[in-house]
C-alpha cells in the first residue's frame, strides 16, 4: 500500500517527534508487551522512523522493521543503521512469520479499513506461532465501533476497545490486557489511545 501522505511528511513527522514515546504510559505498555513474549523476535508493523524499533533492540530484541514508506523508510535506515529495516505493509509478504514471538503495530493498522484490519489480524494469527503475542496501538473513542477521523497525514480509523478486542478474538488471539489513555492537554493526543495485547495460545486437545 503507498502512503503518499507519509512520504511527503516524512521529514515533518521525524521533526514533530524526535522520541518515541510520547508518554511513559506509551512506553510502559512496549515494555510490558516485550515482557511478555516468549522469545526476542518481534516484528514492528509499520514503523515508520525506527524509533521504537531501536528501543525494542536496545532492550535486547531481535527487531524486524516493515514500512510502506519509502521516505519513512529512509529516515529509518539513516538514523538506525544497525537495524534490519524493510520496505514493504502489513501484510508483510515474503516474511517468515513462524520464527516471531511477537508482532507490534503502533498506530500503523489506523490506516487500514476495517475490514482489512480484521484480514490482516487473521492472517498474521494463522502465520505467527503459538505463544507469539500481539500489540497494537490506535486512536481511540468512547463510542462503540470504528470510526474514521481526521488524521493528518492518511486516511485513519479509530477503535473503541472492545471493538479492538473483537477484532483480535474473531482473528483466533486471547486479549491479555488493554491500556486507555486519556488526553491531557500533552501536545499530539487529541484522543483517547489504545493499546491491545493479544496471545495466539496452544490449542488444547
Ligand atoms: C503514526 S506512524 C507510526 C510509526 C511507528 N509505528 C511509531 O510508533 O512510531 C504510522 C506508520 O504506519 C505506516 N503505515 C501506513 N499504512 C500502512 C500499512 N498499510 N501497513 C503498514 N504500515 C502502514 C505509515 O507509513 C507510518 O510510518
Amino acid at each position: 500500500m503507498d502512503q503518499p501522505g507519509y512520504d511527503a511528511l516524512a521529514q515533518l513527522y521525524a521533526d514533530t517527534f524526535p522520541d518515541a514515546f510520547t508518554s511513559s504510559l506509551e512506553r510502559a505498555a512496549v515494555d510490558a508487551f516485550l515482557g511478555s513474549l516468549p522469545g526476542p523476535r518481534i516484528v514492528d508493523v509499520g514503523c515508520g522512523i525506527g524509533h521504537v524499533a531501536a528501543h525494542i533492540a536496545e532492550r535486547g530484541g531481535t527487531v524486524v522493521g516493515v514500512e510502506p514508506s519509502p521516505n519513512m523508510l529512509a529516515l529509518a535506515r539513516a538514523a538506525h543503521p544497525g537495524l534490519d529495516l524493510r520496505a514493504g505493509d502489513a501484510g508483510l509478504a515474503g516474511l517468515e512469520l513462524g520464527g516471531f514471538d511477537g508482532a507490534l503495530a503502533r498506530y500503523s493498522l489506523i490506516h487500514l479499513p476495517p475490514d482489512e484490519v480484521r484480514a490482516v489480524l487473521r492472517d498474521w494469527h494463522a502465520r505467527l506461532p503459538d505463544g507469539a503475542v500481539l500489540l497494537v496501538a490506535t486512536q481511540s473513542t468512547d463510542d462503540p465501533g470504528v470510526h474514521p477521523f481526521d488524521h493528518a497525514v492518511a486516511p485513519a480509523w479509530r477503535w473503541h476497545p472492545d471493538a479492538l478486542a473483537e477484532a483480535v478474538t474473531d482473528a483466533g488471539f486471547a486479549e491479555q490486557w488493554r491500556l486507555i489513555s486519556r488526553p491531557d492537554g500533552m501536545a499530539h493526543h487529541r484522543f483517547p489511545e489504545l493499546h491491545l495485547a493479544a496471545r495466539k495460545q496452544r490449542e488444547i486437545l
